[in-house]
């Protein structure tokens, strides 16, 4: 029971890496406040949470609207009495994926910037305020992606995504004094979740399948991430065993930015 009885705020917790993770923090002691955009799978997530004995909640919450965001960190101190986890983990892809940057309309920057950027920083920024404000510090965990450390998986997407990193060692230093920590945790491709079939790979299994055996191909542990794999890592970076650990760029990637 790592996070026994802490509260905890995911966004994006309907699908992928917030769904894994909502369940793993759940089964870990922790209470969990289930955030997305589409609130029919935030509230199949928290059945899921419920049915392995969890406490959580869900909230209909676009990250690119400040009020959203703040009100989701509220109704986490309204049911569980404090916020102690804040895991800013929605993204969304380049919106035909491996489109070039020519490719990009003003229309997909933006997007790409209001919820992969804004989205993160108005978790923060709540998260700071609402942790400052109960005393006690707190921990942020952010989605990044190994598209901000190197230049894979799509230009704009990426250059959010190392906008998410810079945001996340600044939180990191401005929150230290306050025991604020903050980390990203940074995947590689994850073709079972549903973010590569949102920028148009589809659902077809074979197609799935394929992309799989691709990224496990470019990885040196030879296997496709999972979302599986970052709750694990979130479990970890949120829990009072990385107490000494802030503003980590954490890979989960089979050790492909190391080589
Ligand atoms: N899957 C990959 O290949 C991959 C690789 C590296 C990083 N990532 C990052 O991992 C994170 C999770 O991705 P995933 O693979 O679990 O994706 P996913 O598509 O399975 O889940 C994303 C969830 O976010 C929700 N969402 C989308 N827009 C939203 C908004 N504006 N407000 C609130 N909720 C919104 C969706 O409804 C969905 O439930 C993202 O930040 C993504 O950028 C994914």
């Amino acid at each position: 029971m790592l996070l026994k009885d802490k509260s905890a705020v995911i966004t994006g917790a309907g699908s992928g890496v917030g769904a894994a993770s909502a369940l793993r923090f759940a089964e870990e002691g922790a209470h969990v406040v289930c955030a997305d955009i589409d609130a029919g799978r935030a509230e199949e997530t928290v059945r899921r949470v419920e049915a392995v004995g969890g406490t959580a909640v869900a909230v209909a919450c676009d990250v690119a609207r400040e009020s959203e965001v703040a009100a989701a960190i509220e109704l986490a101190a309204d049911r569980f009495g404090r916020v102690d986890i804040v895991f800013n983990n929605v993204g969304i892809p380049t919106p035909r994926l491996g489109s070039a940057l020519e490719d990009h309309t003003a229309e997909d920057f933006a997007a790409l910037v209001a919820v992969n950027l804004g989205g993160v920083f108005y978790g923060c920024k709540h998260a700071v305020l609402r942790f400052k404000r109960q005393g006690g510090g707190g921990v942020i965990l952010n989605t990044g992606s190994v598209a901000g450390l190197v230049a894979w998986g799509g230009s704009v997407y990426g250059a959010t995504k190392g906008a998410v990193h810079q945001l996340t060692r600044a939180v990191a230093i401005e929150g230290a004094p306050f025991d604020i920590r903050a980390n990203a945790l940074c995947p590689a491709g994850m073709p079972f979740t549903g973010f590569m079939a949102a920028g148009g790979m589809g659902e077809d299994p074979q197609t799935v399948a394929r992309a799989a055996a691709s990224t496990a191909a470019n990885h040196p542990l030879g296997r496709a991430i999972t979302a599986r794999d970052c709750a694990e890592a979130a479990v970890f970076l949120v829990s009072d065993r990385a107490v000494n650990i802030t503003g980590v760029l954490f890979p989960v990637d089979g050790g492909y930015v190391a080589k």
